[in-house]
């Protein structure tokens, strides 16, 4: 099982610009690249706010039939116990490490599994050492406040695989996590 973490964050390092909830502001580049990326990876993983501002796209691919199971994660999952959709979308509050043994156990053993964020996700499965890549777009933008990548409580280094354009001015990035250093120990 490989786990790739994918973000598109601004040039000083947000997930969301201000305070808008979702992905508007990425380019249209990225925004088709990610929709084909999509179809790679059966298991996406995601905060249960992330799951809130996608979730119009995300239950009308659920209806179209597409297979793939989603993880939510959440604090307080039987809220959202009317919402789950027997292999399709799972809320949890269990660990990363856990998490994984639910991907298995659905029979996604060899699947590769995006983790989708937001930051409070990104940086658990950081800490928890289970990222292979991380994948990040860079957007030629500026948003003054927003969301950040990664948590105040996770520091490390990455290691640059590939770089490459999207469109005509976005950037993509791809680091290798395996054998970072946590700088927090
Ligand atoms: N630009 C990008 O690439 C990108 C990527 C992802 C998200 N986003 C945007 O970022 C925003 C959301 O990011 P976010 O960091 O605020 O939220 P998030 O990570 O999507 O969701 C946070 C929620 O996840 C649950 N959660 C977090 N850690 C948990 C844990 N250890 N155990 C159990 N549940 C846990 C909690 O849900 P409960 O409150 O239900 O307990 C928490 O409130 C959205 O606007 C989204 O669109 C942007």
């Amino acid at each position: 099982m490989q786990l790739i973490a994918i973000a598109a964050q601004s040039l000083e390092g947000f997930i969301t610009r201000r305070d808008e909830p979702g992905t508007e502001f990425t380019s249209e580049a990225d925004k088709k690249w990610f929709t084909q990326l999509m179809e790679e990876f059966p298991v996406k993983v995601m905060g249960r706010k992330t799951y809130d501002a996608a979730k119009p796209h995300i239950l009308k691919q659920v209806k179209s039939g597409k297979r793939g199971l989603r993880i939510i994660l959440s604090r307080s999952p039987e809220i959202y116990s009317d919402q789950e959709i027997p292999h399709k979308i799972h809320f949890t509050a269990l660990p990363p490490e856990k998490q994984l043994d639910i991907i298995r156990s659905a029979g996604y053993q060899d699947a590769s599994v995006a983790i989708l964020g937001g930051s409070s996700v990104y940086t658990e499965f950081l800490k928890a050492e289970l990222i292979d890549e991380f994948w990040i777009t860079l957007e030629p933008q500026l948003f003054g406040s927003g969301m950040p990548l990664i948590h105040r409580s996770w520091t490390g280094q990455l290691e640059l695989l590939e770089s490459s354009r999207l469109g005509e001015s976005s950037i993509l990035l791809k680091y290798r996590c395996k054998n970072y250093k946590n700088a927090d120990g």
